[in-house]
């Protein structure tokens, strides 16, 4: 089985890659894709660059061009759920584009013809995912992830994203990654760390938490990754 580890900083996916010591880099669309064997599978792992784009582009590579048949990401988030704290785990059961608007036209915010306002993860990794927490003696919470080509640093654009998508937290590349995977019938798991309350301090915070809270979270798509081999 070919298994892709996404994130979208090179701190989201250093730690995978020191984990695995080995792995072949080859360089494609302007990214770099790191290719090993782990426990009898085949990995290949990437970071697309911050964005709905980047990931959208890398997403779809890890897929059509190395043949990835499920797709983990890796990385970290802004809390909006007052439950999460610094370094919390969130997996995402739905997400949604929460800079999407043509409500211009009578639609929803998140929602463009052909298109839904939500996409659902998987939820057999959700499922994997409360064993491995377990497993972990961590906790893990479940909600809904709101992206955007944003960096939010404000109470009230964050508390604008909660109330109209019911989001926990938000970042900016699982929902391009959800269309993708959705599209191209591959499973998906979005796995995010928290770094910061997406309020003013939220850019002292994302530099102070960055390296840690990424870290928290490769440490977890691993164990998924292994129990997904076993
Ligand atoms: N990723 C981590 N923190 C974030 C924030 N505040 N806004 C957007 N993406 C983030």
């Amino acid at each position: 089985m070919k298994i892709a580890v996404m994130g979208a900083m090179p701190e989201e996916i250093a730690p995978i890659l020191e984990k695995l010591g080995v792995y072949k880099t080859t360089e494609y669309a302007k990214n770099k894709y790191y290719e090993a064997s782990y426990m009898g599978a085949d990995l290949v792992i990437a970071y697309s660059k911050i964005g709905k784009v980047f990931s959208t582009l890398t997403a779809t590579t890890l897929i059509e061009h190395f043949g990835a048949e499920i797709l983990l990401f890796s990385g970290v988030a802004g809390a909006i759920s007052p439950e999460l704290r610094i370094g919390d785990l969130i997996v995402a059961n739905k997400l949604s584009q929460h800079d999407l608007d043509i409500t211009a036209f009578g639609h929803p915010f998140g929602y463009v013809p052909e298109g839904a306002v939500y996409i659902n993860a998987d939820s057999k990794m959700i499922a994997m995912s409360k064993e491995v927490a377990k497993e972990m003696g961590k906790s893990v919470k479940e909600g809904i992830i709101a992206t955007g080509d944003q960096f939010v640093a404000n109470e009230q654009r964050k508390n604008w994203i909660g109330d109209t998508f019911e989001a926990d937290a938000l970042e900016m590349e699982g929902a391009s990654v959800a269309v993708v995977c959705d599209a191209l019938n591959v499973p998906f798991f979005i796995l995010r760390a928290i770094s910061d309350a997406a309020d003013m301090d939220a850019g002292f915070s994302f530099d102070t938490f960055l390296q840690s809270s990424a870290k928290e979270s490769a440490e977890f798509i691993m164990k998924m990754v292994d129990k997904i081999v076993d």
